[in-house]
């Protein structure tokens, strides 16, 4: 660290950066920045404005703490207790996993999908429809959170297993003001959702970004994500496709014909996910598509 006298938020941040370059991690300089601006309770930008303020005594007690954890591989998002996702803030802990920039793809897709068929219904001189959506596997909320703020014409039901995950889900929920249009359920997969439901009860969306990581992949995985995201938001069984696999034959029980799947997976489960589909007859137009680094990604398909 620097001397006492020179440790300006200028030469903090230099520091800190340089030191987390050396250990190797991805963006030394963004998580100086997002570490320090969390202990002075401030932005990022306005860190710029205060350049050559010193943080107190305790605040560089604080960061050094803090800058101790990220450089032993603790994620960012867990230090500072949220991690933005399509424009929100969502808060997350080390019992729920981080919500990832491939997941923002999949809710952009299910929210064009939602905008198009509305626009068509409105050409055509429809009602408009209430879209309901079920998020199997919910984690932070963050699918089920976000579907439910930027559709208004929506109801949503949020499933998973962990009762820790559905806490933070609903904190998450009463932050975006969106509580009263999610009922969160607890259970294994959709086994929380009857079966019975007629046709109109049916969903019309389903979108889940399954665990799907193989138990070799898992012990492969770096360890910032191994040693500190929960095994259960990633393991999806022995060769990772388990669980979604399990997870595409109980959709269609629940899904209005015409309504439409949206699933993230991995490039190693995404084949055999979409295989198991196209031999079951009740699906149409499985499709298989790649995210922005052009890995296959997502599972889209269409119930008969
Ligand atoms: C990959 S994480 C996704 C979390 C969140 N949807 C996201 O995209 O960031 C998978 C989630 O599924 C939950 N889960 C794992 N197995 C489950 C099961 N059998 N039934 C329901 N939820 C399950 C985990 O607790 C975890 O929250």
């Amino acid at each position: 660290m620097p001397q006492a006298e020179d440790w300006s938020i200028k030469n903090l941040l230099e520091w800190t950066a340089s030191f987390f370059e050396k250990k190797g991690l991805d963006s030394p300089r963004l998580d100086a920045e997002v570490l320090l601006a969390r202990v002075l309770k401030t932005t990022r930008v306005e860190l710029f404005v205060r350049y050559d303020e010193k943080p107190s005594d305790d605040a560089r007690t604080q960061f050094r703490e803090l800058v101790r954890r990220r450089s032993a591989g603790e994620p960012t998002a867990y230090l500072v207790g949220k991690k933005e996702f399509y424009s929100l803030d969502f808060e997350v802990d080390s019992r729920v996993l981080i919500p990832r920039p491939e997941t923002e793809e999949l809710v952009l897709e299910a929210i064009e999908h939602i905008k198009r068929t509305d626009k068509a219904l409105a050409n055509d001189g429809a009602d408009s429809r209430v879209w309901s959506i079920c998020d199997v596997g919910t984690g932070s909320g963050c699918i089920a959170v976000t579907l439910a703020k930027y559709i208004p014409n929506s109801q949503v039901v949020a499933v998973d297993i962990s009762p820790d995950a559905l806490q933070i889900a609903q904190r998450n929920a009463q932050k975006h003001k969106v509580e009263h249009k999610i009922t969160f359920l607890e259970g294994d997969l959709l086994d929380p959702v009857s079966l019975d439901l007629s046709e109109e009860r049916r969903f019309d969306i389903i979108a889940s970004n399954p665990p799907y990581v193989s138990e070799s992949e898992y012990a492969r995985l770096e360890t910032t994500v191994k040693d500190f995201e929960p095994k259960l938001a990633l393991v999806g069984g022995s060769t990772g496709a388990e669980t979604p696999v399990r997870l595409v034959q109980q959709v269609p029980e629940r899904l209005k014909s015409g309504g439409r799947l949206f699933m993230e997976l991995s490039p190693t489960t995404v084949g055999a996910v979409a295989e198991t589909m196209k031999k079951d007859e009740r699906w149409t137009d499985v499709e298989i598509r790649r995210d922005f680094a052009h890995i296959d990604r997502f599972v889209y398909a269409v119930r008969k």
